[in-house]
C-alpha cells in the first residue's frame, strides 16, 4: 500500500512556518483533509512531497493571477497580501482543479536554481588565480548559476559589477569583501541529470512555481535571472555527474576549467559522491583543474572538510585545486544556504 501524505503535511507545517507562514498554515489545513490523498494518487514515491502539491498549486496560480488564492500569495499580491485563513480558498481552488493538480503532481518533481548562490561561487572563484575561466556547473538545474559574472553583489560595504539584478550577501567579518573582481569566465556549460530549458516558458514557469511564495524577493530576483539568461542563453547538457564529467570537462571552450557544484551533491547518494570526488581527482592528475563548491558537510561525507554538527542547513564553501597533479584543498566560508551572508572562516 502507499504510503500517506498526511503526515508530511504535519510535519512541514510544524517545521516551515519560519520561513514559510502561508505554507505552514496551508500544510496544517492540508494535513486534516480528506481529499488530500486522492490529489497524489498517481503520483509516485520521490513525487509524495508536500512541495510538489503546492507546486502544483503554484504553477496554476502563475497563470491565473485573478484567483481568489492568489490574494494570499505574497509574490503575487503586491503590497497587500489576504491576512485572513487561506485554508477555504486552496481546497476550493483543489477540488476546481483537482484533474490538473493531480496530473501535474504525478508528472513533476520539485526543481530549483538559487540565483543567491552566485554570491558564493563568485567568493570561491576569487580564491583562484586571476584568468580567463571555462566554468563547468554540475547539478545546473537551469544553468542560472553559469551567469555568475553576469549579475552584480552588494557586500555590505560595496558593490561588484553592473547588472539589472544586485544580490545582496552581508560578509563577515565586516569590512572583508565578498570578491575583489568578477571572474573572467570565457566559456561555460551546465551538466544536469534532469535540465530546466529556460528557453521553454512551462519549464521556466514550473521553476518558479518551486520557490515558495512567502520568500517573494528570491522569486523577484529569479524572475530577474531568467530576464538575462533569455537575452543570452547559455548550454546545459543532459547527464551524470559521475558518468558525464569528464566528456563535460573536455567539450569546455577556451579557459582554465573551473568546475562548480552548489547544493547538488547533496542529491548523490555517499557512493556516487565519493565517485564525483574520485573523477575529480582522476582528470585532475591529466591536467589542471578548480573546484568550487558550497554544498553541506552534514549531508555530503565526500566532501574534503570535516562534518560539523552546527545544524542542518549549514552551507559550507571550499575551493580544491589540482596544479601539475598536486591536489590542494581549502575551507573558505560558512554560508546561508541561499547566500543571504557569507563568513570567512580563513
Ligand atoms: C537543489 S538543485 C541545485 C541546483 C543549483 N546547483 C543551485 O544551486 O541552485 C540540485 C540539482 O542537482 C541535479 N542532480 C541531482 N543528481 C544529479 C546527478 N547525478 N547528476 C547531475 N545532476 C544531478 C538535480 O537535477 C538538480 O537540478
Amino acid at each position: 500500500m502507499t504510503a500517506r501524505v498526511a503526515p508530511h503535511f504535519a510535519a512541514f507545517a510544524r517545521t516551515a512556518s519560519p520561513r514559510a507562514p502561508l505554507y505552514a498554515r496551508l500544510g496544517a489545513g492540508l494535513a486534516v483533509w480528506p481529499g488530500l490523498e486522492d490529489l497524489y494518487a498517481d503520483a509516485p514515491g520521490t513525487a509524495r512531497v508536500p512541495v510538489n502539491l503546492f507546486a502544483a498549486v503554484h504553477y496554476l496560480l502563475l497563470a491565473d493571477r485573478d484567483a481568489p488564492l492568489a490574494r494570499f500569495y505574497p509574490n503575487l499580491a503586491g503590497d497587500t497580501p489576504a491576512t485572513g485563513d487561506p485554508v477555504p480558498a486552496f481546497l476550493e481552488y483543489c477540488n476546481e482543479h483537482s484533474a490538473e493538480i493531480r496530473a501535474l503532481v504525478a508528472t513533476r518533481l520539485p526543481q530549483t536554481n538559487e540565483t543567491g548562490r552566485s554570491a558564493l561561487l563568485v567568493a570561491g572563484f576569487d580564491r583562484l588565480p586571476a584568468g580567463p575561466k571555462a566554468h563547468l556547473d554540475v547539478g545546473a538545474s537551469a544553468g542560472l548559476s553559469l551567469m555568475l559574472d553576469r549579475f552584480a553583489y552588494d557586500d555590505g560595504n560595496r558593490v561588484l559589477g553592473d547588472s539589472a539584478l544586485l544580490l545582496e550577501c552581508s560578509v563577515l567579518p565586516p569590512g572583508r569583501p565578498l570578491a575583489d573582481r568578477l571572474p573572467e569566465v570565457t566559456s561555460r556549460l551546465g551538466l544536469d541529470r534532469r535540465p530546466l530549458d529556460l528557453t521553454d516558458p512551462d519549464d521556466t514557469r514550473w521553476l518558479e512555481a518551486c520557490v515558495w511564495p512567502d520568500q517573494a524577493d528570491r522569486f523577484h530576483r529569479l524572475e530577474r535571472a531568467v530576464e538575462l539568461f533569455l537575452a543570452d542563453p547559455v548550454p546545459v547538457r543532459q547527464g551524470d555527474a559521475v558518468d558525464d564529467l569528464a566528456d563535460a570537462v573536455a567539450s569546455l571552450g577556451p579557459g582554465e576549467p573551473v568546475v562548480t557544484t552548489s547544493w547538488a551533491l547533496s542529491y548523490l547518494d555517499p557512493v556516487r559522491q565519493h565517485a564525483f570526488v574520485e573523477e575529480l581527482d582522476r582528470l585532475g592528475g591529466t591536467r589542471d583543474l578548480a573546484w568550487v563548491w558550497a554544498e553541506s558537510p552534514e549531508l555530503v561525507p565526500a566532501l574534503p572538510v570535516d562534518a560539523t554538527r552546527e545544524g542542518d542547513d549549514l552551507t559550507v564553501l571550499g575551493v580544491s585545486t589540482w596544479s601539475d597533479g598536486v591536489r590542494s584543498d581549502r575551507t573558505l566560508a560558512r554560508c546561508h544556504p541561499h547566500g543571504y551572508w557569507l563568513h570567512w572562516l580563513d
